[in-house]
């Protein structure tokens, strides 16, 4: 499939750079409002990017066309891709703010909601998928076979996106903050701050291939290394008398801070 992705930012960027890496032969069209950002993925990948400078030559170009911007930009340039974009052409746009029945109002093609994660940097990772109305059980079929190159494409209702999201996009950085103060605090106690960091993120990266493997889940690893009476038990005690309180709180803020989000966006168009 012909793949252009508008805006190059973390997630259009990411998503360039996991399709160069798939193993896709073709090259990949981009388009980003400065072009800067643009130039520096094509300077990484000369042959496998091609830098365009108007969106009209972009969608041409593309059979499936990324769309990776801001809830505002996104709203901005939905006019422009009204009129670009035809009824074959299938519409992916990283964004969660415009709901999938008001983008299918303004446009032709085929859309999908898909929220990837920096994990695809890995070409590992969740990719949560939401189809529009316009497609048949067979494209969907489909097109989760294609998108199965950068990631792991999983199916979710419109409904459950915000909670979804926490788990797979903000889940990387609420690991890397927890792993981050792990490492901080075994400063405090008197370890050098380079080895508690290698320390801590060659264990994460152990543990992240144990779960790759396949054999080993959360629970089984938590079964395994924490005893009943151990030093692990006892240190679990004290992670565990907070409550899971915290998690709810997360949720609600990032819940509260999605709808700010898309108020915004839509009120300043
Ligand atoms: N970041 C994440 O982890 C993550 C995860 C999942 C989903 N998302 C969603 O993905 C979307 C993009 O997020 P992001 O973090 O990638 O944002 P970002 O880093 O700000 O990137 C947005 C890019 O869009 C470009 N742009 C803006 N208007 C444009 C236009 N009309 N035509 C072409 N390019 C345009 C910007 O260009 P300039 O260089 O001119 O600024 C910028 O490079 C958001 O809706 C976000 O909610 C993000």
């Amino acid at each position: 499939m012909r793949i252009g992705i508008i805006g190059t930012g973390h997630m259009g960027g990411m998503l360039a750079r996991a399709w160069t890496h798939s193993g896709d032969p073709q090259p990949i069209h981009i388009y980003n409002r400065s072009l800067d950002k643009a130039r520096l993925l094509y300077e990484e990948n000369p042959h496998n990017i091609i830098i365009e400078h108007d969106l009209n030559t972009l969608v041409s170009s593309s059979e499936a066309v990324f769309l990776c911007l801001k809830a505002k930009d996104t709203w901005d340039i939905l006019p422009n891709l009204a009129r670009s974009m035809s009824q074959q052409q299938y519409l992916l746009t990283t964004g969660s703010a415009i709901p999938l029945e008001q983008l299918e109002e303004k446009l032709p093609c085929y859309v999908i909601k898909l929220i990837p994660s920096i994990t695809q940097y890995a070409l590992a990772g969740i990719q949560l998928v939401m189809f529009g109305s316009r497609f048949t059980p067979t494209q969907q079929t489909d097109m989760l076979a294609w998108l199965a190159a950068i990631g792991t494409p999983v199916v979710i209702h419109e409904k459950d996106i915000r909670i979804c999201s926490d788990l797979t996009s903000c889940g990387p950085a609420f690991l890397a903050d927890w792993l981050l103060r792990l490492a901080k605090a075994a400063k405090k106690e008197g370890l050098p701050a380079t080895m508690a960091l290698y320390l801590v993120q060659s264990m994460a990266a152990g543990v992240g291939q144990l779960l790759a493997q396949g054999t080993w889940n959360l629970e089984d690893i938590l079964a395994q290394v924490a005893m009943p009476g151990g030093v692990t038990s006892a240190g679990l005690t004290v992670l565990r008398a907070g409550g899971d309180d915290i998690f709810s709180s997360l949720f609600a803020a990032t819940r509260t801070r999605q709808v700010a989000i898309s108020q915004t966006s839509h009120n300043e168009t």
